[in-house]
């Protein structure tokens, strides 16, 4: 006999309560305990016993078969690095990503050249008509025969038509407009989603199925962003940039067939998303030449080594406290610098207003940017350019010491790829390459020592 049972399940962390609270204990938030009824079966088969049939005996690992993971390259090969070279068949893959960001387009251009490439493609849709995928097919000029459109969120038609279909990849779009029938709570609830995803996993598995989903990120928590799908699927992707942009990142952040924050960079253009294939010569396109307040950190990316610029905006303060306001750098990475500054470096810069920025929208959070940000400040503090074909690369510590950063070689290589004549890194980095480049390396151990070679 099925009884119902109902809880209270916060729709921002997944914290489960018999009864309301107003506040969740486990993550704080407000207002998002919501009640969710649950029917209790008697007791069959759990999710854990589900796979019991599978081979469960423990195996040595030298007599584990080994079958070198086949890969499926689409024509995207930022898609690609970012997936740690291709899609791994029957892998389960989460995109996130702001509305109107372009999952969507992306996962269509996606299918549209995996059904080109011979694998036949189901995009179900919870959020568009088939009328106006077709519209935007048009716009991204796909068409073929082994595109299947499918809008539909009744979980229970899509596992019929994914039967009769038999696809080879799967795109949901989204997680959150899909509704597992079984479960009583609302679509877009964390049961619900939770319950769909698992589902999913499922179909990948046992078929084989490579499945796309798409899911949400909403600041409001009306629905569940797809932070609690994070530890169910294989490949979790952010599709990150500002609408005002056009460049879009997308972001790996956990990846069980590759390497974790790799980038592949997309510019949003009339007709889809092209890939950009030099990412650094972008960023550093409306660079002014002679100016202060810009310095160019080689930034690491996944494996990748990007340039960027910093730009600072150093200004009296007129009025109370000082102001620090950062775009795409960690507020308190800032307030640092400008500390080690002040008391290492000798610059007054308590009475003054900060306004800093890495342009074209790229977040830069590793320690070897702090060199080019102290660099930057310094410049437009002191009134005095830098000059256009000087870089840095360097974590600058409390001392105002200049520490060693990873990959400098690579960095190096990157920098002297683009034209740049002089770049600044940690003394202690200098024997880590064989030397012989077109471009001046210069070592340095101190902020005011790397200030006093650069002014
Ligand atoms: P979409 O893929 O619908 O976003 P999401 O699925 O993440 O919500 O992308 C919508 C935006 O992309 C929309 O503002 C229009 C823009 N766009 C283009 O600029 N060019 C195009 O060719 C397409 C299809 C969309
Ligand atoms: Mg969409």
């Amino acid at each position: 006999m099925a009884k119902s049972k109902s809880k209270f399940v916060c729709q921002n962390c997944g914290y489960v309560s018999p009864k309301y609270l107003g506040r969740c204990p486990n993550c704080g938030s407000w207002n998002q305990m919501v009640e969710e009824i649950e029917r209790v079966e008697s007791p069959k088969a759990t999710p854990s016993r589900r796979t019991s049939d599978l081979e469960t005996k423990a195996v040595r690992l030298n007599d584990v078969a080994f079958e070198k993971e086949q890969r499926v390259k689409t024509d995207l090969s930022e898609l690609n690095r970012v997936l740690g070279g291709g899609i791994v068949p029957g892998s389960l893959i989460l995109i996130g990503g702001d509305p109107g960001i372009g999952k969507s387009t992306l996962l269509l251009q996606v299918s549209g050249q995996l059904q080109k490439s011979g694998g036949k493609v189901l995009y179900v849709s919870g959020e568009e008509s088939a009328s106006q995928i077709k519209m935007r097919a048009d716009r991204l000029d796909i068409s073929g025969d082994d595109l299947f459109i499918y809008p539909q969120t009744d979980m229970s038609y899509i596992r019929q038509t994914i039967d009769e279909i038999k696809p080879d990849y799967l795109v949901i779009d989204s997680v959150q407009t899909m509704d597992e029938p079984e479960i009583s709570s609302a679509v877009g609830s964390v049961s619900q989603i939770r319950e769909v995803t698992a589902e999913l996993m499922n179909i990948a598995k046992q078929q084989n199925i490579t499945v796309f989903v798409v899911g949400h990120v909403t600041k409001g928590g009306a629905i569940a962003g797809p932070k609690i799908l994070e530890h169910m699927v294989d490949t979790v992707l952010y599709f990150e940039g500002d609408t005002h942009h056009s460049y879009r990142i997308l972001r790996s952040v956990k990846n069980r067939f590759g390497s974790t924050n790799e980038i592949g960079i997309f510019e949003m253009q009339t007709k889809g998303l092209s890939e950009v294939d030099n990412p650094s010569e972008i960023f550093l396109e409306e660079r002014l030449k002679d100016t202060n307040g810009s310095a160019v950190v080689v930034s690491m990316e996944g494996t990748r080594p990007i340039l960027v610029e910093i730009q600072s905006l150093i200004t009296p303060t007129i009025f109370g406290n000082a102001k620090r306001t950062a775009t795409g750098l960690d507020h308190n990475r800032v307030s640092v610098i400008m500390a080690v500054l002040e008391k290492r470096g000798n610059l007054m810069l308590q009475n003054q207003d900060a306004y800093l920025k890495s342009t074209g929208g790229v977040k830069l959070d590793e320690p070897a940017i702090d060199l080019a940000l102290a660099m930057s400040i310094a410049s437009s503090y002191k009134d005095l350019g830098i000059s256009a074909t000087d870089c840095f690369v360097g974590e600058v510590g409390l001392t105002g010491e200049i520490r060693r950063v990873n990959r400098i070689d690579q960095r190096v290589n990157e920098a002297e790829k683009l034209g740049f004549k002089r770049i600044f890194v940690p003394k202690n980095n200098l024997g880590d390459w064989v030397k012989d480049q077109n471009i001046q390396i210069i070592g340095v151990t101190t902020v005011s020592e790397a200030m006093n070679k650069v002014f």
